[in-house]
């Protein structure tokens, strides 16, 4: 079995996405590679055809292309189309297939933490309306979820979101009652400004998760982990999302083992 998969994306240099799936490689005995491929604005649709030309077996997308390569896909799948979106290409016969495993990486991260899914029937808060809260809302909604708020600095950017929605100054204070509080902020990440919240309205029984995991323990799940909480890191989506691609490009569910967390969580302190 072979792979020649790739990430897109810019910058890409940091990415932790070859580390995990050259683990996978080795760990299943597929040959190839995973690269990384800086590509800005203009340069992708010739990024696309070169891979295709040079028969890959497919590619991630990050930053700034997810939606731009929608245009380049021969085929959009109805979850990233609905998300507006694509995060994984898988290229067959010369053809691109877009698909979008954020959504399905999220909700699953949030398993081992609560299998039974408590948080679906209380009340969710997300705070970010961008990319990534919308894959968010978008696997929170699929699976079954009813009450979610929405918290967004730019109110307007959280209109076309499938919740309710609620200002940046009240983040605090709609805390109370919570089941399930999402960072999908930049907030708290390496170089960021921090995340101010207080969330001592936050019961202890919720469950907090940050898809920020530079660091992997950010402020916030401290904070939420201090108070009794269960706590969820980034590293969960950003595996399992991976995860996913690796399967639609060889057909093979790779583990996610304690061995390949902990070579992550060296490099994300
Ligand atoms: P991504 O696609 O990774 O979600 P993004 O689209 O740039 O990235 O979204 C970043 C999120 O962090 C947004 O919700 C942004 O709020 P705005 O929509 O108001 O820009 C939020 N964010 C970034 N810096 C922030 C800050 N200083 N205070 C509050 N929210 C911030």
């Amino acid at each position: 079995m072979m792979l020649h998969a790739a990430l897109i994306g810019h910058p890409v240099i940091h990415s932790l996405s070859p580390a995990i799936h050259t683990y996978w490689m080795d760990r299943h005995g597929v040959e190839g590679a995973y690269g990384l491929i800086d590509t800005a604005g203009q340069g992708l649709p010739e990024t696309i055809k070169d891979m295709v030309a040079q028969n890959y077996n497919g590619f991630n997308v990050t930053l700034p292309h997810k939606q731009a390569v929608m245009d380049f896909c021969d085929h959009v799948d109805d979850t990233a189309r609905l998300m507006g979106a694509v995060n994984t290409v898988h290229i067959r016969d010369g053809k691109c297939y877009g698909s979008n495993t954020d959504a399905y990486g999220f909700v699953q991260s949030l398993l081992q933490a609560d299998p039974e899914q408590h948080y679906l029937n209380g009340r969710i808060v997300v705070l970010g309306a961008g990319g990534a809260a919308r894959a968010v809302v978008y696997g929170l909604r699929e699976a079954g979820a009813k009450d979610i708020i929405v918290c967004n600095r730019t109110l307007d950017r959280a209109k076309g979101l499938s919740a309710h929605i609620c200002p940046w100054e009240e983040r605090s204070r709609i805390l109370a009652g919570a089941a399930l509080l999402v960072n999908t902020t930049s907030l708290g990440m390496q170089g960021q400004d921090k995340l101010d919240i207080d969330l001592a309205a936050l019961p202890a029984t919720a469950l907090v998760c940050d898809i920020v995991y530079k660091p992997r323990e950010t402020k916030l799940l401290q904070a939420a982990a201090a108070q009794g909480c269960r706590t969820v890191d980034g590293l969960g989506m950003l595996l399992q999302q991976a995860a996913r691609a690796f399967s639609v490009w060889t057909g093979i569910t790779p583990e996610i083992t304690d061995e390949l967390r902990d070579m992550l969580k060296a490099r994300t302190l």
